[in-house]
């Protein structure tokens, strides 16, 4: 097993090599996925909500991804670190360039950013400047004050197209992948078919080129907030927290996880 590298997603994705992400927030877990062969750790600003107990994603500082990711990054050999930047520090180019580079210099190997339209200049800008960017649309925890809630995305025929168009624009302006969030089965199939970029879903049905959790929500650790329809407690099957790990990357890779029960028809 080697270390992942940028070019290799895209590699995995042609071979129809499901990818197996998890959010990670210390070194101890991130040894241990890292053990359990989980290919990609993301640095979620879930964290506000999972680490810090905010009811939300928005009060989460580059800082604070910054030093999460250097914790993560020390534990880690194999898997690729991708680190999210949080609440306006994609806001323009130039934040974004000044905020990823911290990010990749506390050893992330990728930025997360939420949203199209005027984000497609930020990621242009982001690649040209030798930043790989991850994609992520549906569902966009930083937009709840615009959605009012954390709601599935794209449910219409109208809202599927945009989002469909959306996934082509964060493709054409040079990400390397796309996580869809909170998306009806066939939208996400559809956008993974129109893609050549992995697709990697939470909450958007098990035709993606992968499947992303938080850690949290794995091991059934209550977050005080109502368990989504698309969380699965792995800890209940696997035993152990090693055991969790592989279920879940195993249940990926075969397929069996997400099933109709945690996906939106
Ligand atoms: O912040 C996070 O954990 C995320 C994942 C849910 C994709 O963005
Ligand atoms: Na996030």
């Amino acid at each position: 097993d080697k270390p992942w590298t940028v070019p290799a997603l895209a590699d995995a994705k042609r071979d129809g090599r499901k990818l197996v992400m998890l959010t990670c927030y210390d070194a101890g877990f991130a040894r241990m996925m890292d053990a359990a062969g989980i290919d990609l750790v993301l640095i979620g600003d879930s964290l506000g909500m999972v680490v810090q107990g905010h009811d939300s994603t928005l009060p989460v500082t580059t800082a604070d991804i910054a030093y999460h990711t250097a914790c993560v990054a020390r534990g880690l050999d194999k898997a690729l670190l991708i680190a999210d930047l949080p609440f306006q520090a994609d806001a323009t180019p130039e934040r974004a360039l000044d905020a990823s580079t911290r990010l990749l210099q506390a050893g992330a190997a990728m930025v997360k950013l939420e949203g199209a339209g005027h984000k497609c200049e930020v990621i242009r800008f982001l690649v040209e400047r030798e930043i790989p960017v991850c994609a992520h649309l549906g569902l966009t925890p930083q937009s709840v004050l615009r959605l009012g809630g954390y709601k599935v995305q794209g449910r219409d025929e109208a809202a599927a197209a945009r989002l469909r168009e959306d996934a082509k624009a964060v493709q054409e302006a040079g990400a390397s992948l796309l996580v869809l969030e909170c998306v009806p089965t066939p939208v996400a199939a559809a956008i993974t078919k129109d893609l050549r970029i992995p697709t990697i879903g939470i909450g958007a049905g098990p035709q993606c080129d992968g499947q992303v959790l938080v850690l949290h929500d794995l091991l059934g650790v209550n977050s005080g907030h109502r368990r989504p329809r698309f969380v699965k407690d792995f800890l209940a099957q696997g035993g152990s927290i090693a055991g969790a790990f592989e279920a879940y990357a195993t249940a990926v890779r075969e397929g069996s996880f997400p099933g109709a029960e945690h996906s939106y028809a």
